[in-house]
């Protein structure tokens, strides 16, 4: 089988496959064909990945020449005119919020997977690239806030007197929240924490973190270890909990979320305006709304000395080794796909294949995305 693998477009750094996947693949009996400078922004030259026994070629004979396309973002949509529906692809097309992509997808009769759609299961943990990309962005928002605070995150005990560690809030202890816990709690802060599912607690406390509870929270086990929506009454005790914590903090990282949804926006204004001047809100659920009122996706905003980062692009800023992970991820999930001797074999009988697969011989296969085109109608 011939695997090809485009080069993202500007302003993405990251890459699909890294030179070590390419013999990972090689080694399965596939062609790995790699669009020039596919790896550039992230540090891997085209003779790494020749070295690794990949063919250096342009996009479209990549478009034109794969059975199975890898890449991260969804390419221009009037490629799609230049690819054979017997292609297969597999991307990150962050579908609940591209539907029409999708749509464009079905139309053409196009077999696509999309990777945040894998279900969160033990067996396919290994291909959550949902959760490799979490990791990364809990990783880098601390980094973020640190840089943009005005105060250390440590406590130091010097000549020039005590200096008290900084304060941060997170909301949402989910991959993101956890990691911004961990990677908070080593620089040093006083890190509370807030989320809705009780089952967290113990991770967090296990973490350093001191757990922010709000009595009376709806969970569903059958959610998939996903948050539920919340009555209005929760709602609003929530609220005032969190404007209680906030307006200690210097920092607040953002990533309540539950998926396909908007964002839960549990920081209002009032509370913005009550927090103290020079602390730092790091909003990753800005490309869905936003967990603050005043986020705006891919903008950076002052308000009453509050610093709001509405960054959606987290991965991008640590493209070796995020590109590293969705590799791995990758390299997992076509082993589902793939027989011994390298061909194509769809397996739809098996709820990883059926949970992550977005459209097949014009039918949209994913059950929650189908849902929200049907409710478009
Ligand atoms: P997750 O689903 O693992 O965690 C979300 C957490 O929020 C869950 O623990 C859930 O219980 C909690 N939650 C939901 N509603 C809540 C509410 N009303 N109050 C408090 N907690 C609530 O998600 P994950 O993977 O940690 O991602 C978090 C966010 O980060 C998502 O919005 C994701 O899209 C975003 N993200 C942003 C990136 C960036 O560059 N900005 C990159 C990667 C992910």
């Amino acid at each position: 089988m011939k695997i090809g693998v485009l080069r993202e477009l500007k302003p993405e750094n990251r890459v699909a496959l890294i030179p070590e996947g390419v013999q990972a693949l090689k080694s399965l009996h596939c062609d790995i064909l790699i669009e020039k400078n596919a790896g550039a922004a992230a540090y891997f030259a085209n003779n790494e990945y020749q070295d690794a026994g990949g063919l250096i070629i342009s996009r479209q004979e990549i478009l034109t020449g794969s059975e199975l396309l890898l890449m991260i973002n969804p390419f221009i949509e009037k490629e799609l005119e230049s690819i054979d529906p017997s292609t297969v692809l597999v991307g990150f097309f962050n579908t609940y919020q591209n539907i029409p992509f999708v749509k464009k997808l079905q139309q053409k009769g196009i077999t696509s997977f999309s990777m945040e759609l894998v279900p969160r299961t033990t067996r396919a943990q290994a291909m959550d690239v949902l959760s490799s990309m979490s990791t990364v962005a809990g990783y880098k928002a601390v980094l973020e806030a640190a840089s943009r605070l005005t105060k250390f995150f440590p406590m130091f005990m010097t000549a020039a007197g005590t200096i008290k560690p900084a304060r941060v809030l997170i909301l949402g202890a989910g991959v993101a929240g956890l990691q911004a816990l961990a990677v908070a709690r080593k620089l040093g802060a006083v890190v509370e924490v807030f989320d809705v599912r009780s089952a967290v607690k113990e991770e967090v406390l296990s973490l350093g973190g001191r757990f922010v509870e709000v009595e009376g929270a709806k969970e569903d086990a059958s959610a998939g270890g996903y948050a539920v929506e919340q009555t209005e009454e929760y709602r609003e005790k929530q609220m005032e909990l969190i404007h209680q914590h906030a307006v200690k903090s210097d920092v607040i990282i953002a990533t309540a979320q539950i998926p396909g949804k908007k964002a839960p926006v549990l920081v209002k204004m009032a509370t913005i305006n009550a927090m103290k001047r020079g602390s730092v809100i790091i909003d990753l659920a800005a490309s869905s709304g936003g967990n603050c009122e005043y986020t705006m996706d891919g903008e950076i905003v002052v308000e009453n000395g509050v610093t709001i980062v509405g960054k959606s692009d987290f991965p991008s800023d640590l493209p070796a080794d995020a590109s590293r992970m969705y590799n791995n991820n990758m390299i997992s999930f076509i082993k589902l796909m793939i027989t011994k001797e390298g061909e194509v074999n769809l397996d739809f009988n098996d709820d990883i294949v059926k949970g992550t697969c977005l459209t097949h011989k014009g039918e949209l296969v994913n059950e929650r995305i189908l849902n929200i085109v049907k409710s478009e109608k």
